[in-house]
């Protein structure tokens, strides 16, 4: 924790609230249907935590029962110890026996128009047919598989095949550069990369093998890549011996494939994200306990049904990817609208002419595509008949109120719940969120935690908040799908999550979300962002300290320093204050080696943590220890006084006489 959420902030939230009160109609067919029976979970689950999820968890399909539900060794867990599971099988294989068979799974548009439908027979088969790819490749139970795909239904049937044989995933994001990919898979030892040709983006087709190539230069524990062919007029290298193609894999092998019994403590996948150091922090999650809880989550937060069609615009890249595309839908048995390419291409109403040709019934995005759909104008939304829309939910970042009164009027028709859902990669699976057909919303809170999900906001001293007063958003019990350690580092698992609050006799283990939030007088939660030194943009979880350590990579940088301000369309823009060595190339024009820089950031980790602003400054403000003054560069890179000049030289020698020991 670095910061105070600043009351400031509060003030600014603090605005006259509306309430929508779930459209009755929707609550007499939802699964929770008011208030009151909301309430009743609520009490269930705080008279007997444990037996809450235990009850949740019978919901899935076990090869054996567990022998002890929770186990807690401080801050360890282990959920339904001694269960015998398999997560490709609660996907796929219990909906074999049932009507569900012939229901389609997966719906996959691809940006340039083709569709493909694959029922969860035929999802299963592939999957099988996957897996027995990848034991011929010689991948074991307990072996780390990378997944550097984009959005493909070949990527989702990747996952359940490392599942099905007890692979761990790790799902690197395709728009992350060659040298994020070389730096996963080192840190989590993988023994094979599952990726393809290229995607659709915006009209082009974007190569993504070449990536792979370039970071297996430098990784030595990779034996196999596996590629899919996207695009058959795609010029790609393979290297013999290490590299196959995927369909011809495939050909060879059968169908049959069943699926590893696993304890529900088995590892299921890694997925990497940003801390508040350099090193991004492989965030462990195993099986049994985050089925239960993304399984859970997806059936009363979205009130999933049979015939509902679902569409959540998220990569697999992202967590929301993995247990709200893949995992919680399957899961339910529901139909998931799968999409490649970028939701404006090739024009601005691409997802809503998706919506209107599918007839999908519920959308999960993120704030950040509501804005942007917001700066296009409704026009776009209104030229199409959106009515089979029956609920919407929004991830990632807090959606600022305007915009959710923006999506719920035009996109919603004024008549679709919205479900603000507050959750983390560590999380696993959604734990603060309005129940649609029982809670009333407000524009702006995710609202109350879910039954079952202690989370609270407290001062420092770990006392709760008063109404209003803002504070650190804290987990006071364990649950079933949180990160067990970060990979490798139990001491960063640790220090990161449970060392920030003293423990107390009634609570075992505060985690600490990073997050600074506060609670209003209904006890909903406002999430007021984060108070460590990481930043979304656009929705993207990114660490300043990792686009630093980006930045002095470039010969020419002696120091640099990043923090984000405001922005309207992506929450919030990086600015990188940059001190350059003193024999750096001074000939060159600023705004070229701005540039460079920008291109350097984006090579190192990948487009998405592009500083938008480079300012270059003589000297970094800084402490008496030495530590940067974060706070007050947050402040410049705000003011008004220092925004559209990119490029001056900043001066802050006046600044040093205000040196302080603050520590920040
Ligand atoms: O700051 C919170 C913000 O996103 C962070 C988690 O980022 P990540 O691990 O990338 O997962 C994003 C998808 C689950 C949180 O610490 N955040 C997420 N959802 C919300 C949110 N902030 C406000 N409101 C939300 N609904």
């Amino acid at each position: 924790m670095s910061t105070s959420p600043a009351s400031d902030q509060i003030s600014s939230m603090m605005h006259e609230t509306r309430v929508f009160s779930p459209p009755p109609e929707f609550s007499a067919g939802a699964h929770v249907k008011s208030l009151a029976e909301l309430q009743s979970l609520r009490t269930q689950a705080e008279s007997n935590i444990v037996g809450f999820w235990e009850d949740r968890a019978r919901d899935l399909s076990w090869f054996k029962q567990w022998d002890t539900a929770f186990q807690w060794k401080n801050p360890f867990a282990k959920w339904f110890a001694g269960g015998k599971i398999n997560a490709s099988y609660n996907c796929l294989d219990r909906h074999l026996g049932s009507w569900r068979r012939n229901k389609a799974a997966l719906i996959w548009e691809g940006e340039p128009g083709e569709l493909r439908t694959l029922t969860y027979q035929t999802l299963h088969y592939q999957v099988c047919q996957f897996a027995n790819v990848l034991k011929s490749l010689n991948v074991h139970k307990g072996d780390v598989v990378g997944i550097y795909m984009g959005m493909v239904p070949e990527a989702v049937i990747a996952m359940l095949a490392c599942s099905r044989i007890g692979a761990t995933h790790n799902v690197v994001f395709g728009g992350f550069s060659a040298e994020a990919l070389r730096d996963r898979m080192n840190d989590s030892k993988a023994v094979c990369v599952i990726t393809q040709d290229g995607v659709y983006r915006r009209g082009a087709f974007v190569p993504l093998k070449p990536a792979v190539d370039q970071a297996l230069s430098q990784v030595e524990t990779v034996k196999h890549v596996v590629v899919f062919q996207r695009n058959p007029d795609a010029e790609i290298s393979m290297t013999i011996g290490r590299d196959h193609w995927w369909h011809q894999r495939t050909a060879a092998v059968d169908g049959n494939c069943p699926a590893e019994e696993l304890d529900s403590e088995h590892p299921l996948f890694i997925l990497y994200t940003s801390g508040s150091t350099g090193k991004p922090k492989g965030i462990y999650h195993t099986t049994g306990g985050y089925l239960t809880q993304a399984a859970y989550t997806t059936k009363v937060v979205f009130d999933m049904r049979d015939d509902d069609l679902y569409f959540c615009s998220a990569d697999i890249g992202w967590i929301t990817g993995h247990s709200y595309v893949t995992y919680g839908p399957l899961m339910n048995g529901t139909t998931v609208l799968m999409y490649e390419g970028v939701p404006n291409y090739p024009a601005p109403d691409r997802f809503w002419d998706m919506i209107e040709r599918h007839r999908v019934t519920i959308l999960y995005t993120a704030p950040t595509a509501i804005r942007s759909f917001m700066k296009a104008g409704e026009s776009h939304a209104l030229k199409h008949d959106l009515s089979s829309l029956r609920l919407l939910g929004t991830v990632g970042e807090p959606i600022n109120p305007e915009a959710w009164i923006w999506y719920h009027t035009y996109i919603g028709n004024s008549k679709c719940p919205i479900v603000d859902t507050w959750w983390q990669t560590e999380t696993g699976a959604i734990m603060v969120s309005p129940f649609p057909g029982a809670t009333p919303t407000k524009p702006g809170t995710a609202t109350l935690p879910l039954p079952g999900i202690m989370a609270d906001v407290v001062r420092k001293d770990g006392t709760p908040c008063e109404a209003n007063e803002g504070g650190y958003l804290v987990v006071k019990h364990p649950w079933p799908s949180m990160l067990r350690t970060v990979f490798g580092d139990d001491e960063r698992y640790i220090k990161t999550y449970w060392s920030d609050f003293p423990e107390t006799p009634e609570h075992i283990g505060y985690y600490f979300t990073g997050d600074g939030a506060r609670k209003d007088e209904d006890g909903f939660i406002w999430i007021m962002g984060r108070v460590d030194d990481v930043v979304n943009v656009s929705g993207h979880r990114l660490g300043t300290a990792e686009v630093e350590s980006a930045l002095v990579s470039h010969p020419s940088v002696a120091e640099a320093a990043v923090v984000a301000r405001p922005d309207e369309l992506k929450g919030s823009a990086l600015v990188a204050f940059v001190t350059l060595k003193t024999n750096a190339d001074t000939t060159m024009p600023m705004n070229e080696l701005k540039e460079q820089l920008r291109n350097h950031v984006a090579k190192e980790i990948g487009a998405i943590a592009k500083p938008d602003d480079v300012r270059f400054t003589e000297a970094l403000p800084k402490t008496r220890s030495g530590k940067i003054m974060r706070r007050l560069l947050r402040e410049i890179a705000s003011g008004n006084a220092v925004t559209g000049d990119t490029t001056t030289l900043e001066d802050f020698s006046v600044l040093e006489n205000l040196r302080t020991a603050d520590d920040e």
